[in-house]
């Protein structure tokens, strides 16, 4: 989860490393740190702090040097605290890891080193291990090293007495290289280093990258020359600050009807569904008999709207999976089943992991991913990138609604390949889809009637939402968002549910937020508002303004949409007051309590 970084170059390192890391920030900020190489002392110097880049900057007046390393954490092993903090040095190497190694204990054992750690850290016994097989070949001790790890890894490594070079080396956690005439640079995400060169590429698994100012050189394990794929970046990274708004979320759920067009708009040719623009053949809609999506988080609530679509238009039975269980609980796969995984970052390792396990009992995958050239972009046989460029806010939004886009797109594909629609019938739904924007639009226009309704929801301690149909899964993203980001209790539940056992809780001191969207449910939704009601709970209504009616108070009317469609526009109000919310508790909105953007640890 953590974020690294690494420059050697003809500038001094300090700005480049600490701007890296106020942009990688979002994957942890538990501490910081920088390591820097020093000419007149002939070693590289650490300077680091728990607490955000921020604290760290004050402290890294004095730091002097063209190479060095940086890191922000997000707390696995060992506590937060400023020893624990990266880089870790030991010996004459000097590191920052991403990842966890799980036998670090025994690696502790074997070594004898207990007492000379000075840190609780996984990480700081990867150095130690490296330092112990050096002896004047950076890359043999590495290489000795890496073989004994289990677990996941990103590296960058420095040693005292190779000035100015650095190295590399991953299983699983990314590492992004690029260069231009002023040096070279590696880190987490190209967010991190994009402005220096449009042109990087992703270290391939356990290769070693030698990084010196004029060249990134990559080699296997033997020490044969590897040829990274080059990839080119296609999100203007200048232009990715808050653009004036307070906040990354404010500002992402705003992009929200231009990123879901540009998801859809691409994607359409005479008036139907195309991947061709991504080579996705289309066997793999015709060719399976169920669907497998795994994902977590936000993106599964995603794939749980797929499910509600595919089932309901195409007739092919879905599973929606938390990828954190989907290979401890016996998957039913076969070479019929289409796995479709959803991931913003296309780093989660849970969904990752689980993508690998279903490929190699002979299931068909198609991934629907966020960030270009990510892991789970090259591990999967088909990728649909959602164009919803850089998201920086650990509540996710606009990366949900664009997969949802993608969601209804290849719902009509398969839908039409499989004689579900017709022709008309296609180019009927296509044209609902392109409303989408126009509907978001009308929300976030009225964004200050949502800011309005907030209010009843800053001193609440517990909250419910409840839908039935397609709202349900809406309203489990919608209590993910205010929970991450308000830190107020909320559940979601079927409405029909409730009084199962849950509507116990019900008390005039719980506020029941309502979704109702969907037409053939509009009555019983009805009745269990009543239920709440008649246990003193204050309502909020969100309605589609077609069912708008004297039967039920209306809080906020939702533009009206064909009944399948409406999980976006209902999801943009969710967000904006789980936004307004957190902002209005005076919380830190883009980066919640004990969370991180990029999930990379199990
Ligand atoms: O990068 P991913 O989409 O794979 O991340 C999965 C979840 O961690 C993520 O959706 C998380 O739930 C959201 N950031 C919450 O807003």
């Amino acid at each position: 989860m953590c974020g690294i970084i690494g420059y050697t170059g003809y500038s001094q390192a300090r700005g480049i490393l600490l701007k890296g890391l106020k942009t990688l920030e979002y994957r942890g900020y538990d501490s910081a740190g920088i390591a820097v190489y020093h000419p007149d002392f002939n070693e590289t110097l650490v300077t680091k702090c728990e607490g955000r880049v921020e604290k760290l900057m004050d402290k890294c007046s004095d730091v002097r040097g063209t190479a060095g390393i940086g890191h922000t954490r997000w707390a696995t092993h060992g506590g937060v605290c400023d020893a624990n903090s990266h880089p870790h040095k030991f010996g004459n190497v000097t590191l920052v890891h991403n990842g966890i190694i799980e036998n670090y204990a025994a690696i502790t054992n074997q070594l004898g080193i207990t007492k000379k750690l000075k840190s609780q850290t996984d990480s700081e016994v990867v150095a130690a291990l490296i330092d112990t097989y050096y002896h004047g070949d950076p890359k043999e001790a590495i290489i000795r090293a890496v073989k004994e790890l289990s677990g996941t890894f990103g590296l960058a490594i420095m040693f005292d007495d190779i000035p100015n070079q650095l190295f590399a080396v991953r299983n699983v956690s990314p590492i992004i290289c690029c260069q231009n005439d002023d040096g070279a640079y590696i880190a987490s995400d190209i967010m991190a280093i994009g402005e220096y060169s449009e042109n990087y590429f992703v270290l391939p698994e356990l290769t070693i990258a030698h990084i010196t100012k004029e060249s990134i050189d990559v080699t296997d394990f033997k020490g044969n020359p590897v040829e990274p794929k080059m990839l080119t970046l296609d999100w203007d990274i200048k232009n990715s600050g808050k653009k004036g708004y307070p906040f990354y979320m404010e500002k992402e759920i705003m992009e929200q009807p231009e990123v879901i067009t540009k998801t859809i708009e691409s994607r359409i040719k005479d008036g139907k569904p195309d991947f061709s623009g991504e080579q996705v053949d289309d066997s793999i809609f015709t060719e399976c008999d169920n669907i497998t999506v795994i994902a977590c988080g936000t993106a599964m609530h995603a794939g749980l709207i797929g499910k509600h679509i595919i089932e309901k238009i195409c007739g092919v039975p879905v599973t929606v999976n938390m990828a954190s269980e989907y290979m401890y609980n016996e998957p039913i796969i076969n070479e019929r089943t289409l796995v479709i995984c959803v991931s913003q970052s296309g780093e989660t390792i849970d969904t990752l992991e689980a993508l690998k396990y279903a490929r190699k009992r002979g299931a068909r995958s198609l991934s629907i991913v966020n960030v270009k050239g990510s892991t789970i972009a090259r591990e999967s046989e088909n990728v649909i990138y959602t164009n919803a460029g850089p998201e920086i806010a650990v509540a996710s939004t606009k990366a949900y609604t664009t997969q949802v886009a993608v969601f209804y797109l290849i719902c009509a594909k398969m839908a039409y390949l499989r004689g579900k629609l017709d022709e008309a019938q296609t180019a009927d739904f296509m044209e609902e889809l392109a409303k989408i924007p126009a509907a978001v639009q009308n929300v976030l226009d009225r964004r200050d009637e949502v800011h309005h309704l907030s209010n009843g929801l800053l001193t609440a301690e517990h909250t419910f939402m409840i839908g039935r149909g397609l709202d349900y899964p809406t309203l489990l993203e919608a209590s993910l968002k205010l929970k991450e980001i308000s830190y107020i209790h909320s559940e979601a539940f079927a409405s029909g549910e409730l009084k199962h056992g849950t509507i116990a809780l019900i008390t005039d001191q719980t506020p029941v937020i309502a979704l109702l969207t969907q037409d053939f449910l509009m009555s019983k939704q009805v009745s269990n508002i009543r239920e709440v009601q008649s246990r003193g709970a204050n309502v909020l209504t969100f309605i589609k303004e077609s069912l708008v009616s004297d039967h039920v108070h209306t809080s906020f009317t939702l533009p009206a949409l064909q009944d399948d469609f409406m999980a976006i526009p209902a999801i943009i109000a969710m967000q904006l007051l789980a936004y307004y919310v957190s902002s209005d508790k005076g919380l830190d909105v883009d980066k919640p309590r004990n969370l991180a953007k990029v999930v990379t640890v199990e």
